[in-house]
């Protein structure tokens, strides 16, 4: 029997408090693509993705709009299913806070740490964001104003519960000096410990009296739980934690990879590990922190007209080139932009130019030279085919390794890095000089080795870009299985009896700079 090794991947769960923009299909993207990935890689990846459905801020929105919190968060969870759905985002499960399987298990998990006595009752004040649903004390406030996102706090005094964080300060400082690997990029961590533990962790209020809905304290059912520990423990309940310990989560915990987006990096490199130290259960492997999509003036916003809804982009400019985009424009150590003339720069230059053309061209040649049969090749390379090939292999190594360290956007840079290398193999060996002098062997070489280019790149996109991949292998004629695996990408002689399609056809087609500018910029506004 099979026994591929695991690989558990979540994302964080949404709230659903509104219509989701790129910001929060960037987190599922990228979560997405590693699991694409690592199934490509012979892993049995599973996904966790869902929405966050309890807490004041859902309660409010729904009364705005007429409904029960609970028809409220029933239609807005379809609407993420739908936006997943369009994005292609391939699932194992999709948990909602609401959901029994969850509800239970929170109560259970709160009467637990009641017993142990990581929870205690005491009373709170402070200054509450209710949009963050965060505490703050007054030296934390900016301003006056949440130190999150800006907004107006109200101070707040109530009985409640808290969870005992000091007592695992120290444990946690010694994991993650311990595990290197568990915070990445690593500053994220120096962060954590410079801002929140070495000034002394505060332990965390972890009830409610103020609104009802939520998970009511099993023993205490005037408490709701907070929001918080409420929502991370999502990550245990949707493999069976605590109800069927025995299948999903026997086999999939602990996550290997957890990805958040850097303003919930607090929760989840703080709270969530000590909750998970509380319960006794093993730390995730690596917790990816990765960075915002901003605007030209700052950060998406209703208000400032500037926001950007993944379906219009799809609809306009295809799924592919959206999540090109978006993977692409956020690297590991800042905050990615977005800018309309960014993003039909991209479109032009990298997709169409760089990409579109060279499949166009190597389609062309080898139906004019050869009848669309791709030539034989017979491992023996020439002196410019030599470097071409080394260059290729160590490109393609890179490109791995970057996959391997979930940096995807320079991985993605990468990629490019070769398409551009074999545009200028064409430069190099100048094909239809070779026809015109009868070079015949040479050029054999020559379109052989575009084809097994074109191939790999087409093997080297297929996590971020599947469609793109597969019209690419396509229109090259690969449809042997074995020609599409990971494994193949060392191998450099194995296209035999292999035709291209008769007529290339383009990937993207060139758009016309202005007119799209103005596109986006109208649909920014919409
Ligand atoms: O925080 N660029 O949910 P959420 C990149 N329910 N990522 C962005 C972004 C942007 N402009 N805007 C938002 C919550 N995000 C909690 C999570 S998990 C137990 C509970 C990302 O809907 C953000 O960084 O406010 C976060 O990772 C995700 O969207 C969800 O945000
Ligand atoms: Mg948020």
């Amino acid at each position: 029997m099979e026994n591929k090794a695991k690989f558990y991947i979540t994302t964080p769960i949404y709230y659903p408090s509104g219509k989701f923009h790129i910001g929060t299909a960037y987190t599922t993207t990228l979560a997405d693509t590693i699991k694409r990935y690592k199934t490509l890689r012979g892993y049995d990846a599973y996904l966790l993705t869902g929405t966050d459905e309890h807490g004041q801020k859902i309660q409010t929105v729904a009364e705005k709009n007429n409904k029960t919190p609970q028809e409220y968060v029933d239609a807005m969870a379809e609407e993420a299913k739908k936006l997943w759905k369009e994005m292609d985002i391939q699932y194992d499960d999709f948990i909602r806070t609401t959901e029994p399987r969850h509800t239970k298990i929170v109560q259970k998990i709160f009467d637990r740490f009641m017993e142990t006595g990581d929870i205690y009752k005491g009373n709170y004040e402070g200054w509450y964001c209710m949009p963050c649903e965060t505490y703050f004390t007054k030296t934390q406030l900016v301003d006056g104003r949440c130190p999150d996102c800006g907004r107006e706090v109200h101070l707040m005094k109530e009985e409640a519960y808290f969870f005992n964080m000091k007592k695992y300060a120290d444990r946690l400082l010694k994991y993650y000096d311990e595990h290197v690997e568990f915070v990445k990029p690593e500053y994220r961590k120096t962060e954590m410990i410079n801002n929140f533990i070495k000034p002394g962790l505060e332990d965390l209020c972890v009830s409610r009296t103020s609104f009802d809905w939520g998970v009511k304290v099993l023993k205490d059912p005037k408490h709701i739980v907070y929001v918080w520990l409420d929502a991370l423990t999502n990550y245990l309940t949707a493999l069976g934690y605590m109800s069927d310990d025995e299948t999903l989560f026997k086999k999939y915990w602990p996550a290997d990879l957890q990805i958040v987006g850097k303003d919930i990096a607090r929760f989840h490199l703080i709270y969530w590990p000590i909750f998970l130290m509380a319960l006794d259960l093993p730390l995730p492997k690596t917790i990816l922190v990765h960075n915002w999509i901003m605007m030209k003036d700052g950060k998406m916003s209703k208000s400032k007209g500037n926001v950007i809804y993944p379906e219009a982009l799809i609809e306009r400019y295809g799924l592919d080139a959206t999540k090109y985009y978006l993977l692409r424009e956020v690297p590991e150590a800042q905050d990615g932009l977005f800018t309309p003339e960014g993003f039909v720069e991209r479109y032009n230059s990298n997709l169409c130019n760089d990409l579109g053309n060279l499949l166009n061209r190597t389609v062309a040649m080898c139906n004019k030279y050869f009848d669309g049969v791709v030539p034989q090749y017979n491992g023996t390379p020439n002196e410019i085919d030599l470097e071409f090939e080394k260059f290729t292999q160590e490109q393609i190594k890179k490109i791995e390794q970057l996959y391997d360290e979930y940096n995807i956007s320079i991985a993605l840079q990468e990629v490019w890095v070769l398409i551009s290398r074999t545009n200028k193999y064409i430069d190099e060996t100048l094909p239809w000089v070779l026809a015109k002098e009868k070079q015949i062997e040479k050029l054999e070489s020559t379109i052989y080795h575009l084809i097994e280019n074109l191939r790999k790149i087409a093997l080297v996109l297929l996590p971020v870009m599947g469609n793109t991949s597969k019209e690419i292998l396509r229109q090259l004629g690969i449809d042997n299985s074995n020609l599409k695996t990971w494994e193949s990408l060392t191998k450099y002689n194995q296209i035999t009896k292999t035709k291209v399609i008769q007529k290339g056809e383009p990937l993207f087609m060139r758009l016309n700079t202005e007119e799209e500018i103005d596109y986006i910029k109208k649909d920014m506004k919409s």
